[in-house]
């Protein structure tokens, strides 16, 4: 009996810490650290960034960005629209600022991305000729992947090549280079950057379909006697909704190909969508319905956004031993994409940072989970 109040007394007085803590704005609910650090025996935590924030122009991004994260993703400014408008013109202004960021903050860059393609300039979608279209990319890749060959982390070299059934998705690339293009662009940036990780990066290929391509790309490129060294699982999901037994097999399927496993753009859409993913030419019209949380987010919606980032990150460390990095896509929910795709203009909460920056309660589930591991709690969560 004795005992029990004394346990009673004990939970009582832990929650009101927990509570005191957290209501004063204290970034984490029990002293533990800031996201990079509390994660850093198991895997880097990064964040997309947009230029804005890679310019420090964002004042609270500017605070927040390097206490909690260890590695960055510029968002749009190293796609080829940007750093390479014209044939033959390059502009790496804003790409070498994204590198003094990340050496002034000691925060690893990973380059997104060579060969994507989405956000290609209209010069390059329009080359007729083959031989024209191969030097193109092979410029393309060559001169970017060296510039910042050893000052960037890693590449992702090809993003999104696949159709939703495995099979390769129609581009230029795939239409002037065949499906051999993928393996070319890895076997270039090999050459142009030794010293940098090279990814293959998708969306839905944790889904078994789209995954058994992404297996085959991986396979093909390793048989060819070129370097990958990890996958990126983009991880734009939907609340109550995360696929977690398709990314368990994922996890396990990818690194059994003896590749590192990352989830590189993760993200959580909590507004009414009807398909899945994150195909850009995807459209839908503004219609107020579709916009239910103009004022607020409902307290059960971040309950259960907090739940499924817990049970997201409670499956990532399961698998730290081959989970090397979880990037989310942004930093706080007001410049998500996700508040302009694919409806424009509505108002989105899919990351851990509100409006003001903030930490939400999906912040404090995913930290209390490392805080609970070293009191050993968590050996009691089953998964
Ligand atoms: O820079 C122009 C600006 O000059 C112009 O005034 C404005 C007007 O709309 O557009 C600006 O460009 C926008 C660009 O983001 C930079 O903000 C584009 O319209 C907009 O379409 C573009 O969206 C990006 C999208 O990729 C485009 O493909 C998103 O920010 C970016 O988050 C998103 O990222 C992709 C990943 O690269 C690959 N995986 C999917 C992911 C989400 O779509």
């Amino acid at each position: 009996m004795k005992r029990s109040i004394l346990f009673c007394v004990c939970a009582v007085a832990i929650s009101v810490t927990i509570i005191s803590c957290s209501s004063s704005k204290k970034v984490t609910a029990s002293g533990a650290a800031t996201l990079k650090e509390a994660y850093k025996k198991d895997f880097m935590i990064g964040a997309a960034l947009n230029s804005q924030q890679i310019e420090e122009k964002d004042s609270n991004a500017a605070k927040l960005v390097p206490e909690q994260f260890g590695v960055a993703t510029p968002e749009n400014i190293m796609k080829a629209e940007i750093i390479h408008p014209q044939w033959g013109t390059y502009n790496f202004d804003l790409a070498d600022k994204m590198i003094a960021y990340g050496e002034k903050h000691n925060i690893l860059i990973n380059g997104h991305t060579l060969v994507w393609h989405s956000q290609l300039p209209a010069y390059a979608r329009n080359i007729k000729d083959v031989d024209s279209f191969k030097t193109f990319f092979n410029d393309h890749i060559t001169t970017i992947a060296s510039r910042y060959n050893g000052k960037i982390y890693s590449w992702d070299v090809v993003n999104e090549a696949l159709n939703e059934d495995g099979t390769m998705r129609r581009s230029v690339f795939l239409d002037k280079l065949g499906d051999d293009f993928v393996t070319e662009a890895f076997r270039i940036a090999q050459k142009a950057a030794p010293n940098t990780e090279l990814y293959y990066n998708d969306y839905n290929i944790e889904q078994p379909k789209k995954r058994a391509g992404a297996i085959a790309i991986i396979k093909k490129i390793q048989a060819a006697g070129v370097r990958i060294d990890g996958v990126g699982i983009q991880g734009h999901w939907h609340l109550n909704k995360v696929p977690l037994k398709e990314i368990e097999e994922s996890i396990q399927e990818f690194s059994a190909l003896g590749i590192k496993v990352m989830f590189t753009e993760l993200d959580i859409e909590v507004l009414p969508r009807n398909f899945q993913g994150a195909d850009v030419s995807q459209r839908v019209a503004s219609n107020p319905e579709l916009n239910p949380y103009v004022s607020g987010l409902p307290d059960s919606v971040q309950q259960q956004l907090a739940n499924d980032y817990e049970s997201l990150f409670r499956l990532f460390l399961k698998y730290k031993d081959k989970v090397t990095r979880v990037t989310f896509w942004g930093v706080a929910d007001g410049n998500s994409w996700l508040n302009g795709w694919p409806v424009r203009g509505r108002t989105n909460y899919p990351l851990l940072f509100d409006r003001q920056y903030k930490p939400k309660p999906a912040y404090y589930k995913v930290i209390a989970l490392k805080t609970n591991a070293a009191s050993g709690e968590s050996a009691k969560k089953p998964f």
